[in-house]
């Protein structure tokens, strides 16, 4: 049975959704069959990331969650062998129409549960909207692992805080850290290890903030296999997958 990994922040922006691609293809490289699900569906993006333009996008999750085509229907390959994406619709009618009705939670638990048996998948990835919402809480409470991105701030220390009484400590999901976005000033290091022992939680990896990784489209270390950061990708991976087998 292949693995659920959720991608989730207290906050937005801190990097969630690239971070998921990055490793996702990373793995996907290595021969695994490898899943992500944009469930991002307020304000999805991960598209972005595959390169596939808003137009070529249907069928989506929204179509699925509205009953109109399976969700296998709107799995799309990508430039990594092995790697298949879901995306969630940019279409500002869909987008509206999310907030204003909502969607059945556990339609979606149960396409990715499809996804995951029917793509015979050894990771299936969720990239998820930032917050806590019932949505997200159902995602996180199937997975096999949380990965909570966070900056080094103060809102996001608090919010990372909560994030884990209610997942790790309530829900008893297995968490892990991801710190990215540090700026220079910070030694990286001694950030990771006050992190490991305020939350007792592994750190996967600790990502700078890196000025032409900024606003990049497509898979950023497979365009530039040779930038640092995409070794850092490598291990984050590595280390997610220790992680998710217990090891
Ligand atoms: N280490 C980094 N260095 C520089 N820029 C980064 C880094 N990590 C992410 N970014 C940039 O930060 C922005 C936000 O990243 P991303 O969209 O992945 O965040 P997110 O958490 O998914 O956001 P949202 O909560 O809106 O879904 C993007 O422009 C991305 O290129
Ligand atoms: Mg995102």
């Amino acid at each position: 049975m292949g693995k659920i990994v959720t991608i989730h922040s207290y906050r937005g922006g801190t990097g969630k959704s690239n971070i998921t691609v990055n490793i996702a293809a990373n793995l996907a490289g290595q021969g695994k069959r490898v899943g992500l699900i944009d469930t991002d569906l307020s304000s999805p993006g991960a598209h972005i990331l595959f390169n596939i333009p808003p137009e070529a996008l249907a069928p989506t999750l929204n179509d699925y969650l509205r009953g109109e085509c399976s969700l296998i229907d709107t799995i799309k390959t990508s430039s990594v062998d092995n790697l298949y994406f879901v995306p969630a619709s940019p279409r500002e009618i869909d987008v509206i129409t999310i907030a204003k009705e909502g969607f059945v939670v556990e339609k979606l638990v149960d396409g990715c549960y499809q996804f995951l048996d029917d793509f015979n998948l050894d990771y299936l990835f969720i990239d998820t909207h930032p917050g806590l919402h019932e949505e997200t809480l159902l995602l996180i409470s199937i997975s096999d692992l949380l990965a909570i991105v966070l900056r080094p701030d103060e809102q996001d220390f608090q919010g990372t805080a909560i994030m884990l009484d209610i997942t790790r400590d309530r829900l008893g999901v297995d968490c892990a850290l991801v710190l990215n976005l540090i700026p220079s000033y910070i030694e990286i290091n001694a950030l990771t290890e006050d992190c490991q022992k305020t939350y007792t939680a592994s750190v996967l990896g600790a990502l700078p903030h890196i000025e032409e990784f900024f606003g990049s489209k497509g898979i950023f270390s497979v365009q530039h296999p040779d930038l640092e950061i995409s070794q850092m990708f490598q291990n984050i991976a590595k280390q997610l997958v220790l992680a998710v087998n217990n090891e």
